[in-house]
């Protein structure tokens, strides 16, 4: 523990805490840990800054919260099949992330969360923006919040994941593994915090279940549009040192590609969730 108190402070109206007071390094007291995750199931993201982590640390640190899981895609810190590289060298112009998503919505059972911690961030740009999946719920007319109750998204990693890109090659591989499809309901109720929350995003999903790519696409576009809203979101500017934690079931993410020929490295850590119905 860093001190006795631990601070956690909205960052804005919509998403996201930042929690102060603690070192990651070390392992969580049961009311620290309880803390974070209540502030991560309410708020969505979780932001720390200043820690100085190893790869055993930052592996520890994740355990804490669920059992990790190994992102078949991403190459990965050497040594340390559980760490994702989430890197843009100076020279390639393609990041990873650079669109709105919520990570793996395309497994079965979906991540609870992903653990990103910042070792290398240009002088300039390279943010990541939030966005909230239970502000974007409730700001819905209750009609269309009944229409979508009964329905299931089609997300896939096949477009994604299962066709090679350019100069993300050596960043991402193992194409022939982008195989599955999972349906998701539409509107879960978060397993944490009991909230409803949009679970359709640009990233991955496909469509409605039973419903043609044609007949899904104009509410599917109208849903992202809705879900992108600025009073939705929220720009994390990183530091080195600097670790978000966001919920996967609660929040997108987009990371920005504003920093051409300079270096970015971040370390991702995926904690396993569970089904959501
Ligand atoms: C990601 O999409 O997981 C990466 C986000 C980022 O690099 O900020």
């Amino acid at each position: 523990m860093r001190s006795n108190t631990i601070d956690v402070q909205p960052v804005n109206a919509a998403v996201g805490v930042e929690i102060a007071g603690l070192d990651l390094s070390e392992p969580l007291t049961p009311p620290a840990l309880a803390t974070v995750k209540s502030a991560l199931a309410e708020h969505g993201v979780v932001f720390f800054r200043d820690q100085a982590l190893t790869e055993n640390q930052h592996i520890a640190l994740a355990r804490q919260f669920g059992d990790i899981n190994v992102n078949r895609f991403f190459s990965h810190a050497e040594g340390y099949p559980e760490i994702a590289l989430v890197v843009k060298e100076p020279h390639q112009t393609r990041n990873i992330g650079g669109g709105w998503h919520t990570d793996h919505s395309y497994d079965h059972v979906p991540a609870l969360g992903s653990m990103l911690y910042a070792r290398e961030i240009p002088p300039l740009g390279g943010d990541t923006l939030f966005a909230s999946m239970y502000a974007a719920y409730d700001a819905l007319s209750d009609g269309l919040k009944q229409t979508l109750e009964g329905l299931r998204g089609v997300h896939s990693s096949r477009h994604v994941f299962g066709v090679k890109r350019g100069d993300l090659e050596g960043r991402i591989g193992n194409y022939e593994a982008a195989t599955q499809d999972a349906t998701h309901p539409v509107v879960i109720v978060h397993p944490e915090s009991g909230k409803k929350a949009l679970y359709v995003n640009p990233g991955f999903t496909i469509g409605f279940d039973g419903w043609t790519a044609d007949e899904s696409r104009p509410l599917l576009e109208y849903l992202y549009k809705h879900a992108a809203r600025p009073e939705f979101t929220y720009r994390f500017q990183w530091r080195a040192g600097s670790l978000a934690f966001w919920d996967n079931r609660s929040t997108w993410h987009y990371a920005l590609n504003d920093y051409q020929g300079e270096r970015r490295l971040l370390h991702r850590i995926m904690i396993e969730g569970c089904a959501l119905g």
